[in-house]
């Protein structure tokens, strides 16, 4: 991995088009295409617990929602099942030709949005009652507070922001043995990689570069708090349901778990080492205009 400036504009886009035609092909599990055609769900339990705590246990049906950074439209497709009126938002057009084709497969409507995430149209302001976006959105937003203050423009008054993502500490490691850390926890520029393979399939025959930026749980949480959303809930995941690191392994319970050197030593014996945050789940709410409270602080 190479430090350099900001001159590889183009190659994020280019990235994630190639992607979005490949993903849910061939041999790729992560997008398990046949699972949701079949009416199954690929979202994951902490997606799935992040949209129950910030409905408040009533769940998605009658609510709009915009999906940011939607990709080829699985979670789409699962909220809009559980009964939102889904806009889904990327910048890649080939991704959101994919989310159309699948939509169209699996029998649901969904609106689809060509945009940067940093640059929401107008058009959609004020317009949702949540704003959903998950797994490996951030590294690839280099403004952060820009992106926190679009989510916040089209959210409504006591709308909520259901981020789960990556948690940064996890993205920092490259590779377990030999241990390399080679990402930095807080913002630092921008960062450019090179590799083959995807996260949904390592052996694929793709190679690519592209330009990725750390932002620490700090940061994103006060990027929220400067766009003018209220943190009703933030927890740092120390497991997941796959394998967020990519160099992970499941453990007997069948979760994911970051675990650095050595545990402490019991009665002669060492206990595996303690389990680092893998994930984390943010939820922000939009102030209501009218009273000035977010609903956690009502109750
Ligand atoms: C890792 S994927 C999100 C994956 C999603 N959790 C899933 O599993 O379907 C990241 C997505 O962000 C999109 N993206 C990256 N940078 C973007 C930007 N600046 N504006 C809009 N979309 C962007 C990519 O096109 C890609 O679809």
């Amino acid at each position: 991995m190479a430090l350099v400036d900001d001159e590889h504009s183009g190659a994020n886009l280019a990235h994630w088009e190639a992607m979005a035609r490949f993903h849910g092909t061939g041999d790729d599990s992560y997008y398990d295409l046949d699972l949701l055609r079949s009416g199954g769900t690929l979202l994951g339990d902490e997606e799935l617990d992040a949209i129950k705590r910030a409905t408040h246990g009533d769940g998605l049906e009658g609510r709009d929602v915009l999906h940011l950074q939607c990709h080829i439209g699985c979670d789409s497709i699962s909220m809009a099942r559980m009964g939102a009126t889904v806009t889904a938002v990327d910048f890649s057009r080939s991704a959101l030709d994919r989310l159309d084709e699948l939509a169209r497969q699996c029998g649901v409507d969904i609106t689809t949005v060509e945009a940067d995430a940093v640059a929401l149209p107008g058009s959609l302001s004020a317009r949702f009652d949540v704003v959903y976006s998950s797994i490996g959105v951030l590294c690839w937003i280099s403004d952060i507070d820009a992106w926190m203050g679009g989510v916040a423009r089209v959210l409504r008054p006591g709308g909520k922001l259901v981020l789960v993502e990556l948690h940064p500490l996890v993205t920092m490691v490259e590779s377990l043995d030999p241990l390399i850390v080679d990402f930095p926890y807080r913002f630092d520029g921008p960062r450019v990689y090179s590799g083959t393979g995807s996260y949904a399939n390592r052996g694929a025959d793709i190679e690519w570069t592209t330009v990725q930026y750390a932002h620490s749980v700090g940061e994103v949480v006060t990027a929220a708090v400067r766009a003018g959303l209220t943190c009703t809930y933030l927890e740092e995941h120390t497991s997941g349901t796959f394998n967020t690191g990519q160099f992970l392994g499941p453990e007997d319970d069948d979760r994911y778990r970051l675990r650095l050197g050595a545990g402490a030593e019991r009665d002669g014996r060492r206990e595996p080492p303690c389990p680092m945050p893998v994930l984390f789940t943010f939820i922000g709410e939009k102030l209501d205009a009218a009273s000035g409270i977010a609903d956690a602080e009502r109750s």
